[in-house]
């Protein structure tokens, strides 16, 4: 995972990855350290607990006889690459925008043929038009949609478009994450500090839709999904962190990753 990323910073930005290099010297550790202290501690934490649920839930897919893993806005992530060779049986296919997929197939060079990337760019096109030019995709097999970090970036009818667009297959799972609303009604990470908003904006990543936690449930029955999980930041501390880490840090809140099933799946 590490060396791939460190391909993918490579080709993104040659002046971002020059000081990741440097920062990542024993001697300069205390950097990052200082730049994760005043951005929000938990921030980084809370990435990496997102990451490791989701890839759980993927092996236990996976475990139970999903075929497909279709991951939308895959961005650099490394789930479908490093999962690939070890399940041959399996397809897997990243949904990305052109120009961040351009860079990771150029870091990744070959892959086997069990792992499909898709160019698209879901506001010039609707995912039924790109599932149906996605070579070896099948509606009539049990499938894992994987939509992590990407749905606070549309807005709240592009996130209903969106899910009236997926499959609705039998045996269909839909594992993705929101930003949760404030109880003052802002969306954002509930302990980002004035460092870490400008950051994401910086990033040109600005929020654009969020969720108040009891409207997840009515939004997917109205698409045809049943609720299954909700991860926030105490069930992904509880899950995702061994013993000693779990009491003594604690994961930002705000980005709550949910589980669903298509309703057809639940049916006995
Ligand atoms: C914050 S990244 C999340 C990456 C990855 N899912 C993760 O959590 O590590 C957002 C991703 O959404 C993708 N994206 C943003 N706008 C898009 C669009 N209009 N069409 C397709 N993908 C888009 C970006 O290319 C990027 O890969």
């Amino acid at each position: 995972m590490a060396a791939a990323s460190e391909a993918f910073l490579a080709r993104a930005s040659r002046s971002i990855a020059a000081c990741v290099k440097i920062v990542s010297r024993p001697g300069w550790r205390w950097l990052p350290q200082l730049a994760q202290r005043l951005a929000g501690p938990g921030l980084p934490l809370h990435f990496i607990v997102r990451k490791r649920f989701i890839e759980d839930s993927v092996h236990a897919a996976l475990a139970a006889g999903t075929t497909q893993v279709m991951v939308l806005g895959a961005g650099f992530d490394t789930l479908t690459w490093r999962l690939h060779t070890a399940h041959p049986a399996v397809s897997f296919f990243e949904i990305d925008h052109p120009a961040t997929q351009h860079i990771k197939r150029d870091a990744l060079g070959s892959c086997d043929a069990n792992l499909r990337f898709i160019p698209a760019d879901l506001t010039q096109q609707t995912l039924q038009q790109v599932l149906a030019r996605c070579a070896g995709f099948r509606r009539d097999l049990p499938t894992i949609f994987v939509i992590e970090g990407v749905l606070m970036y549309l807005n709240a009818a592009e996130v209903d478009a969106l899910f009236a667009e997926l499959p609705h297959s039998v045996r269909e799972t839909v594992i993705f994450s929101v930003m949760e609303t404030m109880p003052d009604g802002r969306t954002g990470f509930h302990d980002a500090t004035f460092l870490s908003d400008r950051i994401l904006r910086l990033w040109r990543e600005p929020f654009r839709s969020s969720f108040a936690r009891s409207a997840i449930e009515p939004f997917l029955a109205r698409h045809g999904y049943a609720l299954a999980v909700v991860a926030d930041e105490a069930f992904l501390r509880a899950r995702c962190l061994p013993e000693p880490l779990r009491h003594a840090t604690a994961p930002a809140r705000g980005e709550i990753v949910c589980v669903a099933h298509s309703v057809q799946a639940s049916t006995p």
